[in-house]
């Protein structure tokens, strides 16, 4: 009884820490769970406590043009995360295609951590200013996202 029980609970923490190999897809969604799912949840919803846009449905229509497609990595929550470049591509080379649904339409071209360097040095002063003018200019190319 004893030894079963030590050996369940051996295996998880096995499993909480990680050991093993873990493809580049399963570090993408560790990360989104451990850094993000707090408050964007396990499924990336909306939720109006916290203002919280939901990233499903909508993170493929950021995928549209080059500013929108950098501004996505720009989100505070991600850039003060403490993750590092590599960790960020990981990361959104996950959640995109994960989340997008049918906002996605066109094969996702993945991130990569020059890219993610390269967002991070050009942190617009303003996110939600950015944010505006993100949606204002894919609107006049005729796609919509959610305003907050
Ligand atoms: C402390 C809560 C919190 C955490 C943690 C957090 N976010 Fe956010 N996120 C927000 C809020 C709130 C917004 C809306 C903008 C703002 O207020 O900063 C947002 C905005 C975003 C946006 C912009 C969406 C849009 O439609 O413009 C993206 C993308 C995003 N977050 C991704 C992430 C990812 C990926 C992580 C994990 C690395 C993360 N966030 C961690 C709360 C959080």
């Amino acid at each position: 009884m004893r030894t079963t029980a030590f050996a369940s609970l051996l295996v998880s923490l096995v499993a909480l820490s990680g050991i093993g190999p873990a493809t580049a897809s399963e570090n993408g969604q560790i990360l989104y769970r451990l850094h993000c799912s707090g408050c964007h949840g396990l499924q990336g919803g909306a939720a109006t406590v916290g203002r919280i846009p939901a990233l499903a449905g909508n993170v493929g229509t950021f995928m549209k043009s080059a500013e929108s497609r950098t501004f996505l990595t720009q989100a505070p929550g991600i850039m003060n995360s403490g993750l590092n470049d590599k960790d960020v591509a990981t990361l959104m080379n996950w959640l995109v295609p994960t989340l997008a649904k049918e906002s996605l339409t066109e094969p996702f071209r993945p991130y990569s951590v020059e890219e993610i360097a390269h967002s991070r040095a050009n942190r617009p002063p303003d996110f939600f200013v950015a944010r505006r003018k993100v949606a204002e200019d894919l609107r006049t190319q005729g796609y919509e996202l959610p305003e907050y």
